[in-house]
């Protein structure tokens, strides 16, 4: 079994963070989405992964290397232009020869890890499997609907009328056929080549798809508030440690859900969990979790910060109101201005939005 990743695309519901980084680089509970990824498809024992990706290659490239440092082999495959999922299998075909594989979207954050369906798909004949997830918005994804053996009858991406509530979740497993499916289909209204259509060309052929349901949390990491989300799903699933190098003074208190990395510095604050501290954080006179990732080299001073994503290098300074379900960029600075004529100053990034 080969493992695939998708990590191409803009990212643009993300703006500004995606303007200077790769959607799948942003770290929820301090790891990025992409190295999760990695991590899931390692520990189901697949060791050899294609990543396929785009304009953001040199940056994913510069971040994963060869996959050494995660125990697997990584080789990537560039698509030039975003022409879908199922143009993606297709470019990796050489890569994929001669194996089944999973593929796996590198912005998609799962309960549970993959081994179990990596085992079903092997212990049975299915020429395909996919993943569903009972949802509320079907309309947002693809959509499944089941024949009562189980097996898939049909698949829309993004119906407006969904004929379920099953979505499909960023995870497919294929036989060799796929690649006859990926060469057969035609691009989709939105101009792509559609990993939808191409499964559903696999039924239409009288190929094999069943589906797994999965029953724990899954998270397409588009949106802000979908990175908050993930990041609170993390959080409780991290077992927390405190690194032997941190500082914790006594007049500060943490609650054991708080996982404190290399050198950070807690002085007279307190630290809900479940909670991270990122490598030489400094968190001072301040209030910080529950569900809080501060990432590597921030500065925090005089706040509280509650159900936030915080990323590298960023300062919060005497802020007097808590700051909450917020996500701040790297190299960003929020301070309390004392100067006159009073009022709210802001450098803000394109598509940044500030709530006041
Ligand atoms: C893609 C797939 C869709 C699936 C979703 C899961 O959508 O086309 O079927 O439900 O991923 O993350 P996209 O993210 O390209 O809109």
């Amino acid at each position: 079994m080969k493992g695939l990743i998708l990590s191409g695309g803009k990212g643009t519901r993300l703006y500004p963070l995606t303007y200077t980084r790769a959607k799948q680089l942003i770290p929820v509970a301090n790891k990025p989405v992409l190295i999760r990824v990695i991590e899931a498809i390692r520990e189901a024992g697949v060791n050899e992964i294609g990543i396929v990706v785009g304009q953001t290659a040199a940056e994913i490239r510069e971040a994963l290397g060869d996959g050494d440092a995660w125990g697997v082999k990584l080789q990537y495959i560039m698509q030039d232009s975003p022409d879908g999922l199922a143009h993606a299998v297709k470019i990796s075909r050489d890569f994929l020869a001669g194996a089944p594989f999973v593929m796996f979207l590198g912005d998609n954050v799962i309960e549970g890890g993959i081994s179990s369906l990596i085992s079903d798909f092997a212990d049975n004949h299915w020429n395909c499997q996919i993943v569903l997830k009972r949802v509320d918005n079907p309309s947002a994804y693809g959509v499944a609907e089941l024949r009562p053996d189980g097996s898939i009858e049909q698949l829309i991406e993004k119906p407006t009328v969904p004929p379920s509530d099953l979505a499909l979740v960023g995870i497919y497993m294929f036989d060799h056929h796929i690649f006859e499916a990926v060469s057969e289909i035609q691009p989709s209204a939105r101009g792509e080549y559609e990993i939808t259509d191409a499964i559903q060309w696999l039924i239409d052929q009288g190929h094999t798809v069943f589906p797994h349901i999965h029953e724990g949390w899954w998270i397409d990491t588009g949106k802000p508030t979908d990175l908050l989300e993930a990041n609170s799903h993390v959080l409780e699933e991290i077992c927390p440690t405190i690194a032997a190098s941190a500082e914790i003074d006594s007049d500060s208190s943490i609650d054991s859900r708080v996982t404190v990395q290399d050198g950070a510095r807690i002085v007279n604050s307190i630290v809900r969990g479940p909670t991270i501290l990122g490598k030489d954080t400094v968190i001072e006179n301040s209030f910080i979790g529950p569900f809080t990732s501060i990432y590597h080299h921030c500065e925090i001073r005089n706040c509280q910060i509650e159900r936030s994503i915080i990323l590298e290098n960023s300062r919060v300074i005497d802020i007097d109101q808590t700051l909450r379900d917020s996500l701040i960029g790297r190299n960003a600075t929020v301070k309390r201005s004392d100067g006159k004529p009073s009022g709210i100053k802001m450098n803000l990034g394109d598509h940044g939005n500030l709530w006041v």
